[in-house]
């Protein structure tokens, strides 16, 4: 049994993980522990010290030390004299925001909950258990079912807020975080992935300091900003050692995640749902569904903890025929062509793709509509056939009959005010009535909380799918959201709408996906500035970034992988010099980088020159040939790029028997020693064989691999390894 109780204390065990919590004297419950399984009820640990000016609940009576301002609680609600960031506030009776939840009951089920609307973890029967307990507060009645999902042979957690009006009147939310985590021990830093477009998910690590510290979105969209995935770390936790703790929500909008120290220097998690842009009014009887977060925690450093979160995303989020077959090798016209292509250009490289290998042509924005730059033509998604002569049909046997699948780009959910869509429904956007709304690149958001234009996407996009022969889709989205207002709400639900959209969307994904499941869904928002487990269960692959230069890719593609596996990773070869940072990195470079992802070409291979073509074929025969191992092996961070002169990772095959090392030496120098990278992973005592000198474990992971010389920066290297003596 994963989950167990007694004497009020609920278990929640996986193979390496303990997750406690006890039901006190007073019905509040709280959090004992989650960490390193210890065989013991971890509530020797709570502690009363009586601190001035932390008040206690009521029926504690005279017991002053008993303050909920300094317990560890399971969720904190705002207005019980806990003073800490909460994880729920809702205006409740006669306008007030005081809660008082208790415990009211409990109950096991076998399986792993969904959650109604949203994407969540799934499972078979036999893989996961979930507990279900209910807290209520007796004076409005709201009650709270807090869920968990417990996977133990994958050491994850999941969570999942309900929250139910159980009372007479209506109440209004203003904030269900998802998590809501104590930790009254330690010395703490936390991890998360802040950027920019063409910059996402840089891994910053900071002490954890008195007070809050957050990070989150309030743009609609999780953002490139700021990732909705967290780490804590106790200090000097490393890739390999120390404990830490992961989260990671499946929520595509906006989100919140806080991190406060408190006076007792306790630590507190609280994620979920952007409270700045979120309020949801619930009538008497109606329930509202907060997203979910993983969770995991591991002792064996971040290492380990990335693996898990790769895992359970690759097996438990993602879905579909892609989830774990092969992708196809693509090229892209995006940025070997820009706006600026017709029929025959797009023919051309597919040609010279497909005798090079390649599987997939996908062509990008500028096919549909009047569409000849970026200010018009976004919601007419019917072909141009100025530029792609004799239609889209004609072109795709075109391309099948060179041996080419064919996808074809999207951006469903954004609207040019030059376009028959805005003129004909001006109503559909997302725009603030009597106020311009805020252009950004020249265009504005439909209204996807409003299941009229969701029906109109679904058919759109939909009848495209049916009419042609199309294998891929590249679903992206240019633009943060603002202007919150929607002609089909009232104007006490228009704060619903930031949560409504989020909804919309995912209810048309999952009509698409469901109706056309031999169709590979890649997601993109200008890059990555929606890379999150919530779209991953409708995308099996994300486009990282809108920068394909491979020097910067290793940052990006680093900070990604501490929660998102390598299959979800889009990542492309391109031109040089790069054309969003100038730089030459040679195609050996590029074709590592973009080897650690779901691998693809995004230039014009017509202008490729001398040898390059045969490396090109090289590339995709050798991509082809370690996919498997790429995708579905176990993932180690060699080297922290951000700090030394080079960049490393490695795969290893699920039965150790095969390894692949790759990474990129940033700066070229003379007269040095050559680069020495220490491998991971390993079994000590095996011998690998390595471009056909054979190596202990033991001397690969503490002497290392000695790199080739350096010639040029950015230089790019593979190894391959062989386990030798169990064959
Ligand atoms: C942003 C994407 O990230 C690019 O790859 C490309 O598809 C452009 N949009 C097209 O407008």
């Amino acid at each position: 049994m994963a989950i167990s109780v007694e004497k009020g204390v609920f278990n929640l065990e996986t193979s390496n993980t303990l997750y406690q919590m006890k039901v006190d004297g007073f019905g509040v419950l709280n959090h004992l522990w989650y960490g390193a399984k210890t065989d013991c009820v971890m509530d020797y640990l709570l502690d009363y010290p009586g601190v001035g000016f932390s008040g206690s609940p009521y029926e504690a009576d005279n017991q002053r030390t008993y303050s909920l301002d300094t317990l560890p609680l399971e969720y904190a609600a705002e207005g019980e004299g806990g003073f800490r960031v909460p994880a729920l506030s809702a205006e409740n009776v006669g306008g007030s925001r005081a809660l008082a939840l208790r415990f009211r009951e409990y109950r096991i089920q076998k399986g792993k909950y969904r959650i109604e609307g949203l994407p969540s973890v799934y499972t078979g029967e036999d893989e996961a258990e979930t507990l279900e307990i209910v807290l209520q507060d007796s004076v409005s009645q709201i009650e709270v079912l807090l869920r968990y999902g417990v996977l133990p042979q994958k050491d994850i957690i999941t969570r999942s807020v309900t929250v139910k009006n159980g009372g007479d009147r209506r109440i209004m939310l203003r904030r269900v975080h998802s998590l809501c985590l104590d930790i009254p021990y330690g010395e703490w830093e936390w991890v998360h992935f802040h950027g920019r477009h063409t910059m996402e998910r840089q891994a910053e690590r900071l002490p954890v300091m008195h007070g809050v510290q957050q990070s989150g979105s309030g743009r609609g969209l999780s953002s490139h900003q700021q990732n909705p995935s967290v780490l804590l770390c106790e200090k000097g936790c490393t890739e390999d050692s120390g404990f830490c703790i992961g989260a990671a929500l499946m929520y595509s909008g906006g989100f919140q995640t806080q991190i406060e120290r408190d006076q007792l220097d306790q630590v507190r998690l609280v994620m979920g749902i952007d409270p700045g842009t979120f309020c949801w009014a619930l009538e008497p009887g109606e329930s509202f569904h907060a997203p979910e977060v993983i969770l995991s925690c591991s002792d064996r450093g971040m290492g380990e903890l990335s693996r898990r979160f790769h895992r359970v995303i690759r097996e438990n989020v993602c879905r579909g025929k892609f989830q774990f077959s092969g992708r196809p090798v693509l090229i892209n016209n995006w940025e070997a062509t820009y706006f600026d292509f017709n029929e025959e250009k797009i023919a051309k490289i597919a040609k010279q793709a497909a005798e090079l290998g390649i599987d997939m042509m996908v062509l990008d924005d500028g096919w549909f509509g009047k569409r000849d730059s970026d200010i018009s033509g976004l919601g007419d998604w019917v072909v141009n056939e100025s530029k792609i002569r004799g239609g889209l049909g004609q072109l795709i046997e075109r391309l099948n009959g060179m041996g080419m699948k064919f996808g074809l780009w999207f951006e469903p959910e954004s609207v040019s005010e030059d376009s028959d869509l805005f003129r004909n429904h001006p109503e559909w956007v997302i725009r603030v009535p009597g106020r311009d709304p805020v252009r950004s690149r020249y265009q504005l958001v439909l209204d996807l909380s409003n299941p009229e234009v969701v029906e109109h996407l679904y058919r759109t996009v939909g009848g495209i799918l049916r009419r042609y022969h199309i294998e891929y889709v590249k679903w992206d989205m240019n633009r943060a959201i603002c202007d919150w207002h929607s002609s089909a709400l009232p104007p006490d639900r228009q704060m619903e709408m930031p949560h409504r959209y989020v909804l919309g969307l995912y209810s048309l994904l999952e009509r698409l996906t469901g109706e056309f499941p031999d169709v590979l869904f890649e997601g993109c928002c200008g890059g990555g500035g929606r890379f999150d487990a919530g779209m991953l269960h409708y995308c099996p692959q994300i486009w990282c970034s809108d920068n394909t230069d491979a020097h910067d890719r290793t940052l990006i593609q680093y900070g990604t992988s501490f929660f998102y596996p390598i299959s979800a990773v889009g990542s492309h070869v391109s031109a040089v010099p790069n054309h969003q940072t100038g730089r030459t990195a040679s195609l050996k470079a590029r074709g590592t980088v973009a080897m650690a992802g779901s691998f693809g070409y995004e230039l014009d291979l017509n202008r490729l020159i001398g040898e390059e073509k045969a490396e090109v074929a090289q590339q995709v025969k050798e991509y082809k040939g370690y996919q498997k191992l790429i995708h579905g092996g176990r993932y180690y961070r060699l080297t922290n790029p951000f700090e030394g002169n080079m960049a490393a990772w490695a795969f290893i095959s699920p039965d150790g028997r095969e390894a692949l090392v790759q990474g990129i030496v940033y700066r070229a120098a003379s007269n040095v020693l050559r680069g020495r990278l220490r491998l991971a992973g390993l079994e000590r005592e095996a011998r690998y064989r390595v471009g056909g000198k054979v190596y202990t474990g033991q001397a690969l992971m503490t002497g290392g691999l000695l790199l080739p010389w350096t010639w040029g920066d950015d230089m790019g290297f593979t190894f391959f390894l062989e386990r030798i003596d169990c064959q």
